[in-house]
């Protein structure tokens, strides 16, 4: 019996929505639909900033990342209106206003994206602020990348003890820029800052995400011109007006390998709906060597075992390699594999600590926080690398876990779901920063969980 309070009262913070009963054992079957993708939406929502007409951006999720962003831009004086059709929402930037550093510190939340206002609230006002940022505790999430990046366009930074001014008395100037490493955040903080600054701007070592591919489309529908070279450089040409988009937002395919994984695990059978076959080929082919089986159709991606489950070895990148948003619900499901498998995590220095969880649960895993030394590797090692042994096949059992962030947090419950018996689940409210109508999704796959408190 599944019983589920009001997802919209469900909080991230706190609240109702934090704790669940689960009775695992239960393969889950049926059918999800995932919509436009979270790290797409959020970027696309702060590109609205740039344009001097309204924008409008289609299969917007449901997730409170995005509520975070909305408020964020509306007390920067932007209309956000529900849109034409069920999933969109429009933007009119007309009335952009700065707004004070404790009115953005209130509705920032545990984000990250206020840093993202930088380059249009300097191209519309002179003056962005930023808060204390938040987002998952993953590793220490430096900022240093784009502070530097701005810095390179003539922004002047001042760190205070509420937060961070930045100011561009004299305008901003294209630059040539080269990332120490293709973070996904800097790369949009260039693109997000050059399409309006004067000259040509020249980002060497980009992050080339499918998501960074789509916000270079939206920026493009609204004027920018931009070109992406080969190698991992993207030249921007500034332009000094832009306007606003149309523009659908990818498919979240990092919530689809979420599905995917859960399917392995649970041994069910789960129908990706919006999940797309291109922007999945890498997260297809480990699927397909730890033992899965997929069918591609036109409107979505059939996920389930094909026989019993092999180890692999596998290491996170940035795309086109395998996903640090990946990792944690494949761990899972590796959990019964016959045999030793390893996952190098070499994005984050901190995104294994949710396997402590599934050891309690009765899963093989030694965590290794250095990393491990030898071995063929297709990523260079990284001082911040750590790496997860898992040995398998373990039965899991029910525990009282509580979630530490986002993905480990959807595979916690994806444990639950696997294990024999009652498992509490406590926190799961910040699960709903990433996944749309979490809840919902698991009754519709069968899942046997009460929301109690
Ligand atoms: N880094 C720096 N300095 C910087 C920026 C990044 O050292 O100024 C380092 C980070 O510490 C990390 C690496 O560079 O070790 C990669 O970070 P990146 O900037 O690429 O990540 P991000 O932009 O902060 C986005 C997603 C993450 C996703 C990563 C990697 C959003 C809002 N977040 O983070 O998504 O894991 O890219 O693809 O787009 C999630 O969805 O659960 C999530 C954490």
């Amino acid at each position: 019996m599944t019983t589920i309070l009001n997802e919209s009262a469900v909080s991230a913070s706190g609240g109702l929505g934090e704790v669940l009963a689960i009775r695992g054992g239960r393969p889950l079957r049926g059918r999800v639909e995932v919509k436009g993708a979270k790290n797409l939406a959020t970027k696309a929502m702060v590109a609205s900033l740039l344009g001097d007409t309204p924008s409008v951006l289609r299969d917007v999720p449901d997730i409170s990342d995005v509520k975070v962003v909305r408020s964020l831009l509306e007390v920067h004086g932007v209309t956000v209106d529900d849109g034409d059709e069920e999933g969109a929402l429009s933007f009119d930037p007309s009335g952009a206003v700065s707004a004070h550093m404790e009115e953005i510190d209130a509705h920032a939340g545990a984000s990250r994206i206020p840093i993202l206002f930088c380059g249009p609230l300097l191209h519309l006002l002179g003056e962005a602020l930023i808060p204390d940022l938040g987002g998952c505790r993953i590793g220490d999430r430096p900022i240093n990348f784009h502070m530097d990046a701005l810095r390179a366009f003539g922004a002047i930074v001042d760190k205070s003890y509420e937060g961070i001014r930045i100011t561009a008395p004299n305008g901003l100037t294209g630059a040539n820029i080269e990332l120490p490493y293709p973070s996904v955040g800097a790369t949009e903080q260039v693109l997000l800052t050059a399409v309006k600054a004067k000259g040509i701007t020249e980002l060497k070592n980009a992050a080339i995400e499918p998501e960074i591919m789509d916000l270079i489309a939206v920026l493009q529908k609204m004027g920018a011109i931009i070109s992406y070279e080969p190698n991992r450089v993207i030249l921007i040409e500034g332009v000094d007006r832009l306007v606003g988009y149309d523009h659908r937002a990818i498919f979240d395919r990092n919530e689809a390998a979420s599905w995917a994984c859960a399917a392995l695990a649970t041994d069910g059978e789960i129908f990706v709906g919006g999940a797309k076959q291109q922007e999945m080929l890498t997260f297809l082919n480990v699927f397909r060597k730890v033992g899965g089986w997929f069918d591609v159709r036109e409107d979505g991606i059939l996920f389930r075992r094909g026989g019993a489950l092999k180890p692999v070895v596998v290491e996170t990148d940035v795309h086109p390699g395998f996903m640090t948003d990946w990792q944690q619900p494949l761990i899972v499901a590796l959990t019964q594999a016959e045999g030793e498998s390893i996952v190098h995590e070499t994005v984050y220095e901190n995104r294994l600590g949710f396997t402590e969880a599934l050891v309690k649960m009765g899963a093989d895993i030694v965590v290794h926080p250095h990393g491990i030394e030898g071995g063929p590797r297709r990523v260079p090692r990284r001082e911040l690398e750590q790496a997860a042994v898992i040995h398998g096949p373990t039965p899991l059992h029910s525990a009282d876990i509580v979630v530490p962030d986002l993905r480990g947090g959807y595979s916690h419950v994806i444990a639950a779901l696997t294990a024999q018996g009652e498992s509490i689940v406590s926190g799961v409210g910040v699960i709903s920063r990433g996944y749309e109508k979490f809840f919902a999704k698991l009754e519709a796959l069968g899942a046997d969980f009460d929301v109690i408190g």
